[in-house]
Parts: structure tokens; C-alpha cells; sequence
């Protein structure tokens, strides 16, 4: 069967059964601060998972893209990846568990024609707060399951959610394929992952709200929320022993082979899947109607790990050229029909690619000499120092988990915790200059100061708009006579995209807008569109400064009080600061 075919047939059995079709939402989610991307079809649900009204009814039924990055350490092997679609039904207080159970076992065994005897499935044991699951349990063995092929497992393996802090959640079923190995001890299961029980579809019974406080409330309705991966699924249907080997991978595969041959090289079958792998969620989140690109910050920096990882193990096998568009063209080329945003958005993916290639090569060759040279140094079973690992992430551009791969590799281990101290240590700097503690200290606190630093959030407000939100601050330091901005962004700005800044910047201070602070929680501040540093403690209390419709930052202040109080503002240079970071030097006041 074909991914076309069986993406067709789902949503058409759901459809025949009452449920309606909803599209595929962004990877990036929109209404969820707490996590990074979009891991699963109930995501862009979750208002009406707590019982708002859905427009189109209680049954409903979609393909999710979805990207999960706690499984990229996993990828590579037979069943994980970072990007997956995801199909997915939902009863919304409507159906409940008997309905549920009985049309995933219809689905799979009637319409995919999967044999009865090759399911095995678990079931929620209970604990304090819930109590076991027998009514699933009930429905599985009048559908026939013997004893042998249910399984009963406690929270960890079967309570799905909330896919944030908080949220909907709930036990679940799961249900899971044998892949006909002999069992690999007398405990092996669904939970083990010896790799005889491949996971293929999650059906969870949401009836709980967990709080921010990490107590669980009951929903207004009972919800069903369903997940399926389409790969596995496939890899089952046309009997395959990996997804890779499924047709939504034999493209880029072959092309990657086929590179590898021209260059007579090779490299590890797991490689070359987490290539494949990386390069089609890549694809998908550069192609996202969301337009993210790589940055040192939340999901930009996910899309640099996987980009840097990729480029990495080119240079293992000896390439030195960029195979990345050649890659991500076939990715686009076999999904655009499915998927449109990709061929609307393929200029932009294929020069992300480009620029994250050129930003990152030059400085790789320089960073993998240095690791090679500390990790030679230390010999196998030493361990890499947090500050040399903080090194190769400052220096050269080296994710942590990078790395840890490199270190890995040569049987060294990495401080992790003193790599996070240093980097704790250096984003303390950063925020310090953030938060407008200038150079000199209290001492230089005056009321030009506070003004050339209320400039400054006016200034990172109108880049972002007219650069576009990949904007991130870098670094600040204000003086009395002028402020110094830094961010990212990886070209000169033009004449016209400096004016539009300064024109924005002076709407602002023309407009005498009062600024206002507030004090919230970071999650609070998060959820209201505030940028800034998100590090804080849960419970933690951070101030926010708001100039209306021009800037909502977290920060320490002082700042002024109306925006009028800065007069006038103007650019006086822009210029590169570091890789990937541009600089600006503004001032303020009468001309
Ligand atoms: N939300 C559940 C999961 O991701 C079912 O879709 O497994």
C-alpha cells in the first residue's frame, strides 16, 4: 500500500463514521508556550480537549505533521523519527472507550487486513489516583485478544500527556505490532525495546486536566484523542523490517547513496538514516508556513542541531562539498503534492540550507581539530571538561548534544552539568546586558540611560518587524551617549530596511506612548508575546515592559517613562558583529 493510499483510507474510515476532516496544522504550535513544536495531532485541539465548542462538531479526524525531538537520540534505529504524520481522530466528549477500541481494531484488522494475532496491546494497571484500567481491558478481550497479547504497565508507559506542563491528559491503550522476533528474555513486552513490539497507535482517554501546580482536575467532557504514525504503519503494510526501507525514504536514500558513491565513500546505515531523517524534518520546518529558520534560540536552534548533525557526518565520510539542497529537493519533490507549503516555501528552504551550511562549515573544520585534539588528550574513558565543551558551543558553533556525539564516539564522556554551568554563567552576562545593567553599574543609571534603553526594545520591536521575528537580541550595552544593539540576522541591512527601523522606532516616540510594567510569571509573560530570556525557575516572577503595539519585553528596566521623553532616534551604523550577528549603534535626543 501506498502512504497516499493509506492516508486516503483513514481519514475516509473516520469520515464514513461520523468524524470530520480537519487540516494539518503548523509544526509550530500556536496556542501552547510550553512546547517547542507540534508532537501530536491534539495539539492544535487543545481548546477543545478542555470543552470550548469545536465549529465542526465532536468527531473529527486529520493527518498531524508533527516533530518530536525526545526521540532524536532514538533516530536512526528501526522505528523513530523527528518528523512523522501523525493520523489522528478525536471524540470530543462524544464517543468514549468501547466506540474507540472497537474502529482502531476494525481499522487495522478489516480494512489493513493486519492478522488479528500480531496486536498486542496495554493497558493502564492503576495507581493511587486512577484505577486500573478494566473496562479497556474488557472491551480488548471481547474483540478476541488472548491473555498473552494484553499488557498491563503503570503512569510510565501508559498515561499519556499533558504534551506541555499542562493540559489534557489521560490513560491510555496502546496499540502495538509483533514484529515475529522471539521475545528477548522472560520480561520482554511492549515496554522493552529489544525491538519485537513496534508501537503503532496510541488511543488515550483524556479525562484529566494536569494544573500548573501538578495537581490533575477532571475535564468537562470525556474526550478520545487517537495517534498513528503513518511511517510505521507503512513499514508494517508492505513488510518492511525500518522505515527507512518504506517508499517515503527510498528516494532520499538513493540519492544519498548515490552521493556517496560518486564520492567513493560510505558511512553507517545508522548514519544515513539520521541524514535522511534530519533532512526531511528540516525540510518540513523551514517549509512551515511559520517560516522559522536556524538561531541559537528555542525551535531555531533545534533546526541547527539537526542541520549541524547533517553536516557533521558528511565530513565523516570525507564530503566536504554541500549535499544538503540535492537532499532537500527530493524531500520537496516527493511531498509537495501532499504537502504544498513545501513548493510554495522552496526558495526559502533551499537558502537556509545554503546559509547554514556556508555560516557553519567554515568554522567546523577548525572546531572538529580542536575536539579531536582535547578528546586525544584525554584518551578513552576521560572526561571531556564542561568549559572545553562550552568552548567548541561558543567558538565553533558546536551544539552540546554534537559534542556528546563526538565525544561518543571515541569512548570519551562530556561534563554536561559543568557545560551547562558555564553556559548558565555566560547567559547571565548576556541577560545582564539584556536588562540594561550597563557597563558602568548603578552608578551610570540616569535618566538617559533608562531613555537610550527604552530605544533599545523600540529598536529589537521594529527589527523584528521588518526583519522578521528570527530576530533575536544578542547582546546590548548603553552608554550615556549612545546604545549598541546586538542580533541575529546574517546579512547588511539595506538602506530602505534601516529607514523603515527608524521610522517605526520614531512613530513610536512620536506617538507619546506611555510604557508599562507589569510583573508575571515567565509562563504568563511567554503566553502575552514577551521576548526575552525564558530561563527562569517555575514560580519565578519576571517584569515585563510594554510600549504598545511596538514592544513587549521581559526585563529588569528602569526605562522611561513615555516614549516621547526620547524625542528623536537615529541610526548612526550597522555593521557585523560575529557570524550570524549584526550590530547597531543608535543615538537619541534633539538632532
Ligand atoms: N496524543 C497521543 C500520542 O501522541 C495520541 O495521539 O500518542
Amino acid at each position: 500500500m501506498t502512504a497516499k493510499e493509506l492516508r486516503t483510507r483513514y481519514v475516509n474510515f473516520f469520515k464514513e463514521r461520523g468524524h470530520k476532516e480537519i487540516a494539518s496544522a503548523s509544526l509550530l504550535p500556536e496556542n501552547d508556550p510550553t512546547v517547542l513544536f507540534t508532537t501530536a495531532g491534539m495539539h492544535p485541539l487543545v481548546p477543545y480537549l478542555l470543552g470550548e465548542k469545536h465549529p465542526l462538531g465532536k468527531r473529527l479526524t486529520d493527518i498531524q505533521k508533527c516533530v518530536r525531538t525526545d526521540d532524536i537520540d532514538e533516530v536512526g534505529d528501526n522505528a523513530h523519527l523527528t518528523f512523522l504524520e501523525m493520523l489522528g481522530n478525536w471524540s470530543l466528549g462524544d464517543y468514549f472507550k468501547q466506540e474507540s477500541i472497537s474502529m482502531s481494531f476494525d481499522f487495522l484488522t478489516n480494512h489493513l487486513h493486519i492478522p488479528p494475532d500480531r496486536l498486542a496491546v496495554t493497558v493502564f494497571e492503576g495507581d493511587d489516583m486512577v484505577p486500573a484500567d478494566t473496562e479497556a481491558e474488557g472491551i480488548w478481550r471481547s474483540l478476541g485478544l488472548t491473555e498473552q497479547q494484553l499488557f498491563r504497565y503503570g503512569r510510565i508507559e501508559n498515561w499519556w500527556g499533558p504534551a506541555g506542563q499542562t493540559g489534557p491528559c489521560g490513560p491510555d491503550t496502546e496499540i502495538f505490532y509483533d514484529m515475529g522476533k522471539p521475545c528477548c528474555g522472560p520480561d520482554c513486552g511492549p515496554a522493552c525495546s529489544c525491538g519485537k513490539y513496534v508501537e503503532i497507535w496510541n488511543n488515550v482517554f483524556m479525562q484529566f486536566k494536569k494544573e500548573a501546580d501538578g495537581s490533575f482536575s477532571g475535564l468537562k467532557q470525556k474526550n478520545i484523542d487517537t495517534g498513528m504514525g503513518l511511517e510505521r504503519i507503512l513499514m508494517i503494510l508492505n513488510e518492511k523490517t525500518n522505515v527507512y526501507e518504506t517508499e517515503l525514504f527510498l528516494p532520499v536514500m538513493t540519492k544519498l547513496e548515490e552521493i556517496l558513491t560518486q564520492q567513493d565513500t560510505t558511512l553507517p546505515e545508522r548514519d544515513k538514516r539520521i541524514i535522511c531523517d534530519h533532512i526531511r524534518a528540516l525540510s518540513f520546518l523551514l517549509g512551515d508556513p511559520k517560516k522559522i529558520s536556524p538561531s541559537n534560540t528555542e525551535q531555531g536552534y533545534i533546526l541547527r542541531r539537526l542541520l549541524r548533525r547533517i553536516i557533521r557526518l558528511f565530513k565523516k565520510a570525507g564530503i566536504h562539498e554541500n549535499y544538503l539542497c540535492t537532499l532537500s529537493e527530493v524531500i520537496i519533490l516527493q511531498y509537495q503534492d501532499t504537502y504544498p507549503e513545501l513548493k510554495e516555501n522552496r526558495d526559502f528552504i533551499l537558502e537556509q540550507l545554503q546559509k547554514e551550511y556556508l555560516l557553519f562549515s567554515k568554522t567546523l573544520d577548525d572546531g572538529l581539530k580542536k575536539a579531536d585534539r582535547y578528546l586525544e588528550q584525554l584518551g578513552t574513558g576521560g572526561t571531556l571538561s564542561g568549559e572545553l565543551a562550552f568552548k567548541l558551543y561558543d567558538t565553533y558553533g558546536f551544539p552540546i548534544e554534537f559534542t556528546l556525539e563526538l565525544a561518543t564516539e571515541r569512548g570519551c564522556l562530556v561534563d554536561m552539568d559543568g557545560f551547562y554551568q558555564k553556559f548558565k554563567e555566560h547567559q547571565e552576562k548576556s541577560r545582564q546586558g539584556a536588562a540594561g545593567k550597563f557597563a558602568g553599574g548603578l552608578a551610570d543609571h540616569n535618566e538617559q540611560t533608562a531613555r537610550l534603553h527604552t530605544a533599545t526594545h523600540l529598536l529589537n520591536g521594529a527589527l523584528r518587524k521588518v526583519l522578521g521575528t528570527e530576530v533575536f537580541q544578542r547582546g546590548s550595552n548603553i552608554t550615556s551617549e549612545r546604545l549598541r544593539f546586538d542580533f541575529s540576522f546574517d546579512r547588511k541591512l539595506t538602506t530602505e530596511e534601516l529607514e523603515q527601523v527608524s521610522a517605526i522606532v520614531n512613530e513610536a516616540i512620536r506617538n507619546n506612548l506611555d510604557v508599562v510594567l507589569e510583573e508575571m510569571t515567565p509562563e504568563q509573560a511567554y503566553e502575552a508575546g514577551a521576548v526575552g530570556v525564558f530561563s527562569g525557575k517555575y514560580g519565578d516572577i519576571v517584569k515585563v515592559y510594554t510600549i504598545p503595539g511596538y514592544s513587549k519585553e521581559i526585563c529588569g528596566g528602569p526605562h522611561a517613562k513615555n516614549t516621547g521623553e526620547l524625542i528623536s532616534f537615529r541610526i548612526l551604523k550597522e555593521e557585523a558583529s560575529s557570524a550570524g550577528v549584526r550590530r547597531i549603534k543608535a543615538v537619541i535626543g534633539a538632532e
